[in-house]
């Protein structure tokens, strides 16, 4: 049983998805916006960023894979599940739990652009940029963190720890 220790509290974490929720509603203003929810991490986030949103948002989900091993990106970024609607002259945010390499999100962003959405933008809660490959930026950032293995309010290891409220580290 590894041990977990709290790196972001859930109290950290509310404050500053309402601060992320405030900037794309002031970004936005006046216009609607697709959240599209990468599966399954994001899910716990786009839920409390989406009631930070005063705007009229609508929702979608995508899910991709990397192959390889669950904690290292192989490199290769498979497609699970397309979104459901067109994006087409939408303004998209894609919404992600955290950006690593960048290999899936650089992945994304050309699944999405080839919609032609009228504005794609990225929100991550969390960046861990020292780890990047591939050199995408977020639009949105929560918190930018260590290279630290992380769980908790939506993340995984081999999908546990996916409920936690809080955003812990995994010392083995
Ligand atoms: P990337 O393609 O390397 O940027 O990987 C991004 C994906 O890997 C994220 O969407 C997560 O699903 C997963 N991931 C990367 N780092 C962590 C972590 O510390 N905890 C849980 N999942 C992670
Ligand atoms: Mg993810």
């Amino acid at each position: 049983m590894p041990n977990l220790k709290v790196l972001l509290s859930r109290e950290q974490i509310q404050k500053r998805v309402g601060e992320l929720g405030a900037v794309i509603s002031r970004d936005f203003h006046g216009q609607p916006v697709v959240l599209i929810g990468v599966l399954k991490g994001a899910t716990i986030f786009l839920g409390d960023l989406a009631r930070n949103i005063a705007l009229d948002a609508t929702f979608d989900f995508i899910s991709v894979s990397s192959y390889g091993n669950t904690k290292q990106s192989s490199g290769e970024v498979k497609l699970n599940k397309d979104v459901d609607n067109s994006m087409e002259g939408k303004n998209v945010i894609l919404v992600e739990d955290i950006l690593d390499t960048g290999l899936t999100m650089s992945y994304l962003v050309k699944v999405l652009a080839a919609h032609r959405p009228k504005a794609l933008r990225i929100a991550a809660l969390l960046d861990k940029s020292a780890r990047r490959i591939q050199p995408i930026h977020a639009d949105y950032v929560g918190f930018e963190i260590p290279d630290q293995f992380v769980v908790g309010y939506g993340m995984d290891a081999a999908e546990r720890y996916r409920n936690l409220p809080d955003i812990c580290v995994v010392e083995e």
